[in-house]
């Protein structure tokens, strides 16, 4: 019999003393347990996973809560093993939120500033001045509004660029032009400069980015991928790319990771390929929100940021 909350962590790609300081910081009762060292698996109340092994989680009869140990819920929602009666919730961590609208931050302004423009110019000792344009000429259009994307819009308004916001349910946000569903998905990408792709896979947005999606920008606009590789038609991108509807890309998340050495991407300048290095969670910051969503159980409460299974996010 165990008194203490017990939770059982199990990840492959996290370090585990590095979440257990940070849990016992936010709760120092909390027993963690790290897999497969479990002990009596029916002293588990709470499992933090990461791409758990299937049928893993059956065998823990006291179950409460698993905390899927990231944002993007698509590996686990699609696990058809693990217990249906357990809420599954993702994390939604400050200190990942703040990672993730720096990079989307980074992307913008290195669009808007030109920097490959300038890169090139000073390859060629070229003093390639073209006078700065203001951060409100610059219309960025965020596809996915959830607590990353909400996140990122409200980085990119407070340095005042133009930014438009297209999810699957309608949204009211202070100074975002917001838009909603299929219907309304074109009239979203009609003056987009910069589409920064938030989304998360789900059998509704494969390849929702299609050649349809990158030929209703205007000519030239630029793209992000910070969401989710199977999200993007890649032919269809490669085709844009090449035929310069699409000026540039930033690509962060493939279809196939890590991304085959005899991809086109690689060779492409107007490319830019990051290894899935958008955001991480952040041990300190996301040890509070998980532990706060724990003790809600603990008092009875519903669970926060439940993933809906058959919704996929
Ligand atoms: N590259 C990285 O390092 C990295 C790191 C973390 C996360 N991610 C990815 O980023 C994604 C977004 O994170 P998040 O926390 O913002 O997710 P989230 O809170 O689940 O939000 C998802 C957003 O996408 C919208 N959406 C889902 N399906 C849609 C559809 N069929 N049509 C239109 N909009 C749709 C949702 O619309 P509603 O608001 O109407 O539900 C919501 O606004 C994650 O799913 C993950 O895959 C990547």
């Amino acid at each position: 019999m165990n008194d203490n909350p017990c939770l059982l962590f199990m990840s492959s790609l996290d370090d585990p003393d590095e979440w257990t300081r940070a849990l016992h910081e936010a709760w120092p009762e909390i027993e963690v347990r790290v897999w497969p060292d479990v002990g009596n698996a029916d002293d588990i109340d709470f499992a933090l996973v990461w791409k758990p092994e299937p049928g893993a989680l059956r065998r823990f009869r006291n179950l409460r809560l698993i905390v899927n140990l990231g944002a993007g819920a698509d590996a686990i929602a699609a696990d058809s093993t693990l217990p249906e009666n357990v809420p599954i919730a993702r994390l939604a961590d400050t200190g990942q939120a703040e990672m993730m609208s720096g990079f989307v931050l980074l992307c913008v302004l290195q669009y808007h500033r030109e920097v490959q423009r300038l890169e090139v110019a000073k390859r060629a000792r070229r003093w390639d001045y073209v006078h700065p344009k203001a951060h409100a000429d610059t219309r960025v259009g965020l596809m996915g509004l959830g607590y990353l994307g909400v996140h990122a819009a409200n980085v990119l308004t407070d340095m005042g660029f133009r930014v438009s916001g297209w999810s699957r349910t309608p949204k009211v946000l202070p100074q975002v032009e917001t838009f909603a569903g299929l219907k309304e998905l074109s009239r979203f990408l009609a003056n987009i400069n910069i589409l920064v792709a938030m989304l998360p896979a789900t059998s509704e947005t494969y390849h929702i980015l299609d050649r349809e999606v990158f030929y209703a920008l205007p000519r030239g606009a630029k793209f992000i991928n910070v969401g989710r590789g199977s999200t993007v038609d890649e032919s269809a991108l490669l085709q844009a790319l090449l035929g310069g509807q699409i000026s540039a890309a930033t690509l962060d998340v493939f279809e196939t990771e890590p991304l085959p050495p005899e991809h086109p991407f690689w060779l492409m300048d107007q490319v830019t390929i990051t290894p899935h290095i958008a955001s991480v969670a952040v041990p300190e910051t996301a040890a509070r929100q998980i532990v706060a969503n724990c003790r809600r159980l603990l008092s009875d409460e519903s669970p926060e940021f439940v993933i809906d299974r058959a919704r996929g996010y």
